[in-house]
């Protein structure tokens, strides 16, 4: 199993292109089943997400089943359930379980599509869903206990697409890769209106065609790398990334003390005087993104005074934290809420995380960590990082990639 093997001390400085976005190449992957023609996306980021959408698309074929074995390994593979039932009158999607940002239900896509018309029963642990008569357009409202639903505003969106009449989404959630869903499927002949606000109004449309699109840049990504630069205190740009999508972070690395500048497609860090801690509280788009949480702990610990992070979204995703104590930090968790005394010296350690962004997190902290920092099981960073020790590595980063002989 891979690991990075990484030796901290050296600012970053340089610059790195983000790459396409992988949520919203994911739901839009998904949106193939909705058209007719070829699908042609650009800038697909080369990551073990996509390929498994990938997968489950080819070996669906012409069926209407995602089998659990796709679906366990990548719960976005529930948006393909939308769309099947859009095309296809049927869906069998397997019911995805927890995960380790904690309970992930997929309720609000349940009842949205219900809305839609549909009739739905969990057996067996499979979603069936079937709309014999094609689904017809109705109001939803997909506000649930934190928020609205990223993965579900696009399910119900694109089954939307295909129905009969009006659908109104109320409580739609708002982030960009959302709006670029909708943008995408009105090129192809959607008619939908107000995407990125919270009202979103679909009129059902007979077919769909296929129009080559290109993606996004991925602002998580752009967002790790830039925390990456701040937190060596190095002077790095990321290019090809859409700084207005990043106004939360950009603000709080501002309060910070890091000095940035921007222009329409690049943001810059430079190294600040002094680092003074920051509270953030993730929210939903325009909020302070909870996949960005981790590694902005990572980088807190760098700052002067006391950083609260409270996690709005997913209040069990905090595994980094007690990994991150390992490395040297002084992070306490309270319910929701982390509390973090600052500043560190971190020293290098064999670590592991279980998902994405905390490995993220654990990385950026190899950065800056005293001697050698061995982040394991780094498939979980592959399924949503493009290469990152490439790009790491070209801009002064000591990290490379290792077989990690001892771990499972
Ligand atoms: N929720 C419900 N019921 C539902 C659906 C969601 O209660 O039916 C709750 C969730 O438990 C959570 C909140 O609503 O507390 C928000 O979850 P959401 O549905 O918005 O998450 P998602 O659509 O499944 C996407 C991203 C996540 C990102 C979240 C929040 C993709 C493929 N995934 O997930 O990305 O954290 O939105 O922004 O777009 C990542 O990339 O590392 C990642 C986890």
């Amino acid at each position: 199993m891979d690991a990075f093997l990484l030796e901290g001390g050296n600012p970053l400085n340089g610059v790195v292109s983000a790459s396409g976005s992988k949520n919203a190449a994911l739901p839009m992957m998904a949106a193939a089943l909705l058209l007719e023609g070829e699908c042609s996306l650009q800038g697909v980021p080369q990551l073990r997400d996509v390929d498994t959408m990938r997968h489950l698309l080819n070996d669906m074929g012409d069926s209407y089943e995602a089998p659990y074995d796709w679906v366990r390994q990548m719960r976005a593979s529930v948006c393909v359930l939308g769309p099947l039932l859009a095309r296809y009158g049927r869906a069998i999607v397997a019911l995805p379980g927890g995960c380790v940002l904690g309970p992930r239900p997929v309720d609000l896509h349940l009842r949205g599509l219900e809305a839609l018309g549909a009739t739905i029963r969990v057996e067996n642990g499979c979603i069936h869903a079937e709309a014999k008569s094609g689904l017809s357009g109705a109001t939803i409202d997909l506000l649930g206990p934190a928020g609205p639903t990223v993965l579900g505003t696009a399910n119900i969106l694109m089954a939307a697409t295909l129905a009969n009449g009006r659908t109104t989404i109320q409580s739609a959630a708002q982030e960009p890769e959302v709006v670029e869903l909708a943008n995408y499927l009105n090129a192809c002949g959607a008619d939908i209106q107000g995407q990125g606000t919270s009202r979103i109004q679909v009129e059902g449309v007979a077919s769909l065609k296929a129009v080559p699109w290109r993606l996004p840049p991925d602002r998580i990504e752009a967002g790790t790398i830039l925390l990456a630069g701040a937190i060596t205190r190095g002077h790095l740009r990321v290019n090809q990334c859409r700084p207005e999508e990043m106004t939360e972070l950009l603000n709080a690395l501002a309060a910070v003390g890091v000095p940035i500048q921007q222009g329409s497609d690049w943001v810059e860090v430079k190294p600040g005087n002094h680092l003074a801690a920051h509270s953030i509280q993730t929210g939903a788009y325009p909020g302070f993104p909870t996949d960005l949480q981790a590694q902005w702990m990572a980088f807190s610990t760098r700052c002067e005074g006391t950083t609260c992070i409270e996690e709005k979204i997913y209040p069990e995703r905090f595994v980094h934290a007690e990994e991150l104590n390992r490395l040297g930090a002084q992070i306490k968790r309270k319910g929701a809420s982390a509390l973090l005394a600052g500043p560190r010296t971190l020293s290098g350690a064999p670590v592991l995380a279980s998902d994405l962004r905390a490995s993220a997190a654990l990385v950026l902290a190899g950065l800056i960590a005293e001697g050698e920092t061995l982040v394991r099981r780094v498939y979980h960073l592959d399924r949503g990082y493009e290469k990152l020790e490439e790009k790491l590595e070209s801009v002064g980063a000591k990290v490379r990639r290792v077989v990690d002989s001892n771990g499972p």
